[in-house]
């Protein structure tokens, strides 16, 4: 039986196109998805370097300009894999023309372009929205929330988070637009709070209601890409913060690009009135499990490995033990799309929870100016007396 095809098209083709690239087109071989992805057209900006990227990540035509792509027939789901600074313009562009729209993370540079987004995303409820915060899609961590939702490890009381890179170590490494405040809103808060702060709410089943923070620029001035003399870096390289969750939780998190031999340190641990549960990326196929009352002498964390075919996506790759890696998580959250725009369901999470990430990211840059606790609160209210106790 031929399945119906969906028209996908993407804006950017750099690191995030090139992954998601690679999803959409073997999502369809692995996964039993209500359509297929047809991979339309690919937007750059400069034409060689656009037609050179669509020829060899498979995309059947190249576009110029993103208010194009936006309105071509061929596309029903508009992919933004383009820097912070442009989310909100095609995200909101792409709803009124009534698209589909999978937005890379964090949802938008401000908290005023994340909530014109999540506006534009009310006002469009035939259209499915989906933040690609695509750890949620690692099975460990799918698993994980399965363990709490059931409640294996009890009430949740702590959440620590840290996600730690080193790759702009050198002071000599270019001033890329990821130091660049106009061009990526903030620096580690952004790229990758953003990802602990989602896990955190999403694993834990509860929202951020304020938070307390500082954050530090260690390297002040980098090479400007021209070679031409030097810039001022305008964002954070490093942010440490406090939070409350609602009902009660507290939680840690902290993130930095200038962490040295850390490459992609993402670790998340829960503590529960029953049990703990810790993730970490660099061993991305395993839990370390730990459940109360087994006794002496076994009482202890143990490994699991999330590869047998009742773990979540794991069945539909390969036998146990086989493991799976990063690419993977971008299958996953395209699989998860397309079924959402199949079933009519909402996509998770949609531009309500990107918003719900981006009011605490904005707490957290407010507080670690004010040097004060900070809500998460929508009209700036602090938490209700008990809400957080
Ligand atoms: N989910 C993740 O794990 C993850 C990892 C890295 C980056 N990201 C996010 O993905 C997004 C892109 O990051 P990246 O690392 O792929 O960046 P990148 O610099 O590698 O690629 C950016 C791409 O956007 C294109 N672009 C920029 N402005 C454009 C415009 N106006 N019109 C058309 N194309 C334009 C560039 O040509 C380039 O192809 C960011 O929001 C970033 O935070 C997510």
């Amino acid at each position: 039986m031929t399945r119906a095809a969906i028209g996908v098209g993407m804006v950017g083709y750099a690191f995030m196109g090139r992954a998601h690239s690679q999803a959409w087109r073997n999502v369809g071989r692995f996964f039993d998805v209500p359509a297929e992805p047809r991979l339309a057209a690919i937007c750059g900006r400069d034409e060689a370097a656009t037609q050179a990227a669509a020829d060899r990540l498979g995309w059947a035509a190249a576009e110029l300009d993103w208010r194009r792509l936006v309105e071509r027939d061929d596309v029903d789901i508009v992919d933004v894999c383009t820097p912070g600074d442009t989310h909100a313009a095609i995200a909101v562009a792409a709803l009124e023309a009534g698209k589909h729209v999978l937005c890379e993370k964090p949802l938008a540079n401000t908290l005023d372009e994340a909530e014109a987004m999540a506006a534009a995303a009310a006002a469009a409820p035939a259209a499915r929205t989906m933040v690609a915060f695509n750890y949620r899609r690692v099975p460990a961590v799918a698993l994980i929330r399965s363990l709490v939702a059931e409640g294996r490890l009890g009430e949740i009381r702590h959440v620590r988070a840290r996600y730690l890179q080193d790759w702009p170590l050198d002071p000599e490494f270019p001033l890329l637009w990821r130091f660049d405040r106009e061009q990526a809103g903030t620096g580690a808060i952004g790229d990758l709070a953003s990802h602990i702060v989602d896990l955190a709410q999403h694993l834990a089943g509860r929202p951020i209601a304020e938070v307390t923070a500082l954050t530090e620029t260690f390297i002040r001035e980098r090479p400007l890409p021209s070679g031409d003399g030097r810039g001022p870096v305008t964002v954070d390289d490093a942010a440490l913060f406090l939070a409350r969750l609602e009902g009660g939780a507290v939680a840690t998190f902290e993130v930095s690009r200038l962490a040295p031999g850390h490459r992609n340190g993402l670790w998340i641990e829960l503590n529960g009135s029953r049990g703990s549960v810790t993730f970490d990326l660099e061993r991305l196929n395993e839990i370390e499990l730990y459940e109360a009352g087994a006794g002496a002498p076994a009482e202890g964390f143990r490994r699991t490995l999330v590869t047998e075919p009742e773990h979540p996506y794991a069945g539909a790759w390969w036998p146990p033990g086989h493991i799976l890696g990063w690419e993977h998580t971008f299958v996953h959250e395209v699989r998860d799309l397309l079924d959402a725009i199949g079933s009519g369901a909402p996509a998770e999470p949609d531009f309500a929870s990107g918003l719900q990430v981006q009011r605490v990211l904005d707490a957290v840059v407010r507080s670690a100016r004010t040097r004060r606790w900070e809500t998460t609160a929508p009209d700036g209210a602090q938490p209700r007396e008990g809400s957080v106790q």
